[in-house]
C-alpha cells in the first residue's frame, strides 16, 4: 500500500503547471452554444441522491443550472455541503438518508416539492427507486428497475448481448459447478468468473489457469461467497487490450455517446495492487479515435436501442459500457446503468451543455432534440484514498490544504468520503477526494491536477501517480 510521508511529496509534481485562464463552464461562448430552453421551468427545486465523488460532480454541475432555485442531496458529504445554486446563491443542504432508504427519499421529495431527483448510485437504482417515484407521480431522472438490469444482473446483460449482437466476449452461464467448469477449460482456465447479482464490486474473479478457475467456481456456487447473488455465474474469456469506459445518455428511443474516459481501477501505479471503486480519470483517451468511436457506439448502441424497443424495456439514464479495446476490435465487458465514479468527475468538468436540460430531455424522451457539447479541454481526476482502503481505513483524520487548492485556476477537488467535524473537514470514507483539473491538453491538466494533490493532506492518505500517463506515454 503506497503510505507517503506526511506531508507528502511525488515526482510528477516537479513539471511547471501550465494552466488556461478559460473557464468552461462560465465563459460567454459556453453560454452562447447552450441549448436553448424548452418548456422547462425556470423554477426548479432538485434532489440529488448519493454521496461519492460523482454525486459532488453532480451537483455542482446542477447547481450551474439557471433552472435551479434549490438544492438537495441524500445524504450528500463535507463538499457538497458547501455548493450554492448559482442562481439564488441558496446553499445546497444535505439531508441525513441514506441512498436506499427509499420510504424516506420520497418522503423527502414530497415535502419539499421536488421538481426531479436525480439518482447516482446503482443499489436505488436496482431497488426501484425509479418505479416509485413515478408511481407517486414525482419527476425522476435514472433507469427504472427493469432497465436497471443491464446493472444488477451480469446474466441478463450476457444474454441481452448475445441475443442483438452486440460485441462481447465469448461467454456461458451457469448454476452447476460441473458444468461451469467444463467451459472454464475449454478456455484454458483464462477466464473472468461472474457473479451474477450485485456485490459490492467484488464479485469479479479474474483467473489464470484452469485450478484458479475452479477454485472461483465453487467459491462463488457451492461455498456462496456472495450469497443469493452467486446463485448463477457468467464465465467470460478473458480479453487482452486496453480497458476504458464509454458513457451514454440515453432516453428510450435515442441515445448520445459521450467521448472516451479511463479509469484506473487498481490501487497502486502500474495497475498492481487490489481492485477498487476507481483511483483516477482521465478524458479524452487517445484509445479510440472519432471514427473508432463512431463506430464503436454503433455497434453497442443500434443493437442496444432496437433490443430494449424488443424486450420493452424503456431505458431513460446513463448506459455505461466497460469496453476492453481488443485485437479484433472493442468489445463490451459489462454494463452499468449509471454515472461512473470517477469518470462523472471528468466528463461534467468538461460538458458545456446546461445538464438540468439534458437531464430533462432524457426524461421526456427529447434527446433527438439535443447536441452534447465538450469543451476542447482535457480533464483529469487523482483520487486521494484513506490509507489501507480498498480493505480497512481509519476515518476522522482531518484534511489540511483544501482551501490552498480551491484558489488554484480551473481545479476543482471533489469530495467523496468527507465529513464535517466542528469547522474541520475530516476524513469519512474509503476514496476521499477527487482532485479534478482542466487544461489544454492531457499532459497539462495531469500536471495541474497533481499540483493541486500536494496542496492537500491528510494522515495515511494513498493516492496513485500515474494517472493519464497510459495516454502520455
Ligand atoms: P466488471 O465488474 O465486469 O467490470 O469486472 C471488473 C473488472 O474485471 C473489469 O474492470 C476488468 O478490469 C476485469 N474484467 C472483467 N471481465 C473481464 C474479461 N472478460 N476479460 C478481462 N478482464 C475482465
Ligand atoms: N469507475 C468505475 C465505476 O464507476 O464502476
Amino acid at each position: 500500500m503506497v503510505r507517503p510521508t506526511f506531508p507528502h511529496a511525488s515526482a510528477i509534481l516537479s513539471e511547471p503547471a501550465a494552466f488556461l485562464f478559460f473557464n468552461p463552464q462560465h465563459s460567454a461562448f459556453a453560454l452562447l452554444r447552450r441549448d436553448k430552453p424548452r418548456n422547462l421551468r425556470l423554477q426548479m427545486k432538485l434532489l440529488v441522491i448519493g454521496s461519492g465523488g460523482r454525486e459532488h460532480a453532480l451537483v455542482w454541475k446542477l447547481a450551474q443550472s439557471p433552472h435551479v432555485t434549490q438544492l438537495w442531496c441524500a445524504p450528500g458529504n463535507a463538499g457538497i455541503q458547501q455548493e450554492r445554486t448559482e442562481k439564488t446563491g441558496k446553499p445546497v443542504e444535505c439531508v441525513n438518508i441514506g441512498a436506499e432508504d427509499l420510504p424516506k427519499l420520497l418522503a423527502v421529495a414530497q415535502e419539499k416539492k421536488i421538481e426531479l431527483t436525480v439518482v447516482g448510485p446503482d443499489n436505488p437504482l436496482a431497488l426501484g427507486i425509479v418505479d416509485l417515484f413515478q408511481k407517486n407521480d414525482l419527476r425522476i431522472w435514472g433507469p427504472n428497475q427493469k432497465a436497471a438490469q443491464f446493472e444488477s444482473s451480469k446474466v441478463f446483460s450476457q444474454d441481452f448481448m448475445e441475443k442483438y449482437g452486440i460485441p462481447t466476449a465469448k461467454s456461458g452461464t451457469f448454476s452447476e459447478p460441473a458444468a461451469a467448469k467444463k467451459f472454464a477449460g475449454l478456455l484454458g482456465g483464462k477466464c473472468a468468473v461472474k457473479a451474477d447479482g450485485l456485490a459490492l464490486g467484488k464479485g469479479v474473479l479474474i483467473c489464470a489457469s484452469v485450478a484458479e478457475a475452479n477454485k472461483a467456481i465453487d467459491e462463488i456456487l457451492v461455498s456462496k461467497a456472495f450469497g443469493a447473488a452467486g446463485a448463477k455465474i457468467v464465465i467470460q474469456e478473458f480479453l487482452e487490450g486496453m480497458e476504458i469506459s464509454l458513457h451514454a445518455l440515453c432516453d428510450g428511443k435515442t441515445a448520445k455517446l459521450f467521448p472516451t474516459s479511463q479509469d484506473h481501477k487498481r490501487a497502486l501505479d502500474g495497475d498492481k495492487g487490489l481492485n477498487t471503486g476507481g483511483m483516477g480519470t482521465y478524458c479524452p483517451t487517445p484509445f479510440l479515435g472519432e471514427t473508432a468511436l463512431a463506430e464503436t457506439g454503433r455497434k453497442i448502441l443500434e443493437p442496444f436501442t432496437r433490443g430494449c424497443a424488443a424486450e420493452g424495456i424503456d431505458f431513460r439514464g446513463i448506459l455505461y459500457p466497460g469496453i476492453i479495446v481488443t485485437r479484433s476490435g472493442p468489445k463490451v465487458l459489462e454494463f452499468n446503468a449509471r454515472f461512473g465514479d470517477p469518470e462523472t468527475q471528468v466528463y461534467l468538468t468538461r460538458l458545456e451543455n446546461d445538464l438540468v436540460e439534458l437531464l430533462d430531455a432524457s426524461v421526456n424522451g427529447t434527446l433527438d432534440r439535443v447536441e452534447l457539447k465538450w469543451s476542447p479541454m482535457a480533464s483529469v481526476c487523482v483520487v486521494m484514498a484513506s490509507g489501507g482502503y480498498p480493505g480497512g481505513y481509519a476515518k476522522g483524520k482531518p484534511i489540511l490544504g483544501l482551501a490552498e487548492a480551491a484558489k488554484l485556476p480551473n481545479t476543482k477537488v471533489f469530495h467523496a468520503g468527507t465529513a464535517k467535524n466542528g469547522n474541520e473537514i475530516v476524513t469519512n470514507g474509503g476514496r476521499v477526494l477527487g482532485v479534478t483539473a482542466w487544461a489544454k491538453d492531457l499532459k497539462s491538466a495531469q500536471s495541474a491536477a497533481y499540483t493541486a494533490v500536494e496542496k492537500i493532506c491528510f494522515e495515511g492518505v494513498q493516492f496513485r501517480r500515474d494517472i493519464a500517463a497510459k495516454a502520455l506515454s
